[in-house]
């Protein structure tokens, strides 16, 4: 059930000021902001934040059965999103993995969002986490020039409803794709992810810690990870580091 739901002028990262705030252990709070000075992207990264330009929520809410259960609820968020986006009439957008919301465009894909999911805390017991969604929506010239990869906005797809508008669609679908996660966990969004799944059959470039290498994604591992076929074909399942798409 919905405890607050506020829309902050101008704050240093919806994300972190839900992570500063205590709440009670039933309840979503909702906040969204008009502008970010400080958002947060994955990887220590920033994410540009404009006035007035786009939608940057966050959700903080409680989960059950301890954090070991919270691997999936990044995936579960950009599925919310990406088919609210759809029901909204933007049928070209896919997800990502493990984060992002994208455009495909050619044989690239393009950046149309990205979630980011913190929190955590005590062990075994309710979890609490922040999931976070910037999603563009009208890029202003100014900071299309600085960023350093290829994006997309709702406006290029041909959006002209008001941000209040898609806020409210990405929030009705996503505040019960939530819920339902806390009640049955992953398995229910792995066939509604598959349809949406822009790396599938791809050729990919892996970006781990140990080093880099071309594989052909495979759809997601019961717990969210991603499955990819290295050149040679050995199977590898990837819980966690980048993948960009090859485009060459
Ligand atoms: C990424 O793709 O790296 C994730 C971007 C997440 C941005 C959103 S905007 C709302 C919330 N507050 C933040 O500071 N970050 C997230």
């Amino acid at each position: 059930e919905l405890a607050t739901l506020e829309v902050a002028w101008s704050i240093d990262s919806t994300n972190s000021e839900l992570l500063r705030r205590n709440t009670s252990l039933r309840g979503t709070d909702v906040l969204l902001a008009e502008r970010q000075t400080g958002g947060r992207g994955r990887r220590g990264r920033t994410w540009a934040s404009p006035l007035a330009a786009h939608l940057y929520l966050s959700v903080a809410r409680h989960f059950g059965g301890g954090l070991a259960r919270l691997g999936g609820l990044s995936l579960v968020a950009g599925i919310a999103a990406a088919e609210a986006l759809q029901a909204l009439g933007h049928g070209s957008v896919r997800l990502k993995w493990p984060n992002d919301l994208v455009v495909e465009a050619g044989p690239g894909l393009r950046k149309l969002g990205g979630l980011l999911v913190e929190g955590g805390g005590e062990h075994g017991g309710p979890v609490r986490a922040v999931v976070g969604l910037g999603l563009n929506v009208r890029m202003p010239e100014a900071i299309a020039r600085e960023i350093d990869q290829p994006w997309c906005d709702l406006a290029s797809l041909g959006e002209t409803r008001p941000r209040n508008a898609v806020a409210a669609a990405v929030l009705a679908q996503l505040l019960p794709a939530l819920a339902q996660f806390d009640r049955d966990g992953l398995e229910p969004f792995l066939a509604r992810h598959a349809a949406l799944d822009a790396l599938a059959g791809r050729a990919v470039v892996l970006h781990q810690h140990d080093g880099t290498r071309n594989a052909v994604a495979e759809g997601l591992a019961p717990d969210g990870a991603l499955r990819v076929r290295l050149d040679g074909g050995e199977l590898r399942v990837v819980h966690s580091g980048d993948v960009s798409v090859r485009t060459r």
